[in-house]
């Protein structure tokens, strides 16, 4: 039942506000400033020792895992990196007992995700799952684990699980955090940020009569580039992933410091770039990038907190504590991707050559 909607993944766009209001529901604890996540059987004092923390998943849910790894190093300083399940399991890893693993997955069947789950396991490391759907085969190998509570998604591409689970990664970050050298002060800075989340997420699906005509006007590129830096790296990489999906554009994605190492030898007017330009720090560099595209006629679509001047166009988006903008700025690229594709009369729910979970090697 698509309640109304065109198509599933219309609908599972739609349904985020209420997707983030469950992840959060019930777990936070305004007392300590920090959130209680009973599944994931590891105390204040295992969770002390911990040295790294390395996570797993395939491709959208590797994205999540990367903002994921983002938000552990800055909110609970552990060091953190994200990996593709795949390689991880082919490239016959060092398995180290003071690093905690994630494995992350919407469906909890992804193969390759499940294989790397059962050889850590089989080395005797700890595996936590963060995965969608409750009682999967993930989630029942893991040693514990958080549920995203995305709700079914039908949709092949990921959209709504993609937020969620880098919601519940800001919730497993903040607790660490706090068990370790968090302030008060800041956890309840983070706090305060997520319960804004479902708000200003409707506020930026009321964009999407603007998101269309821009995605209309973009439509007839045949590639497109897409740049963040930092935290908007993997926003990059996954909005990127979305438009090839289900418009099959080609589109890649790059680091805006890499430019300037190659990739700018690709910018012309043919190939419209997507910048992420998050009023952060970074703002005057990521500024200075947007200049170099200009000045090679690159068409620039930002996703940015006010107007960029240097843009063709830009999609503004509200602003949240800097750990947590990447959340809201992935979204108004679901939709550019959802109403390129829609344009280009594709059918959306079911792409082709993909399949929703992917249970084989
Ligand atoms: C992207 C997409 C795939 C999945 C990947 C992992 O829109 O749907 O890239 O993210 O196959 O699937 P799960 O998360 O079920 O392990």
């Amino acid at each position: 039942d698509m309640g109304g909607h065109d198509t599933y993944m219309h609908k599972e766009i739609s349904e985020q506000p209420d997707a983030v209001d469950r992840v959060l529901r019930g777990r936070i604890d305004e007392r300590f400033a920090t959130v209680r996540l009973g599944g994931l059987n590891l105390d204040a004092r295992e969770a002390r020792t911990i040295r790294r923390i390395k996570i797993l998943g395939c491709g959208t849910s590797y994205h999540a895992g990367l903002i994921g790894a983002g938000l552990i190093e800055s909110l609970a300083r552990v060091p953190a990196d994200a990996e593709p399940a795949s390689e991880f399991r082919y490239r016959n890893p060092v398995v180290d007992p003071d690093t905690l693993y994630i494995a992350v997955s919407q469906s909890g069947e992804t193969y390759d995700v499940l294989a790397a789950v059962q050889e850590l396991k089989r080395k005797g490391a700890r595996v936590l799952g963060v995965v969608n759907v409750v009682g999967s085969a993930i989630a029942r190998e893991a040693d514990g684990g958080m549920y995203v509570h995305a709700g079914p998604e039908v949709c092949v591409v990921s959209t709504k699980c993609f937020t969620n689970t880098v919601v519940a990664f800001a919730l497993l970050a903040l607790h660490l955090g706090r068990i370790r050298d968090l302030s008060v002060s800041d956890g309840k800075r983070i706090i305060e940020g997520l319960r804004r989340l479902p708000e200003q997420i409707q506020q930026i699906l009321q964009a999407e009569a603007e998101i269309k005509k821009l995605a209309d006007q973009y439509a007839d590129a045949k590639s497109m580039m897409f740049i963040g830096r930092v935290r908007g790296y993997p926003v990059a990489l996954e909005a990127s992933l979305k438009l090839k999906e289900i418009s099959y554009i080609h589109a890649e994605a790059y680091p805006a410091s890499e430019l300037k190492h190659g990739p700018l030898a690709l910018i012309e007017p043919a190939l419209p770039t997507v910048a992420i330009v998050p009023d952060d720090d970074l703002l005057e560099k990521n500024r200075a990038a947007l200049e170099e595209i200009k000045a090679r006629s690159g068409r620039i679509l930002a996703v940015a907190h006010q107007e960029q001047e240097k843009a063709d166009h830009t999609v503004v988006v509200p602003k949240n504590e800097p750990e947590l903008d990447p959340i809201l700025m992935g979204i108004p690229l679901q939709l550019l991707a959802y109403h390129t594709a829609l344009s280009l009369g594709r059918d959306i729910d079911k792409p082709r050559n993909l399949a929703k979970s992917v249970t084989v090697e």
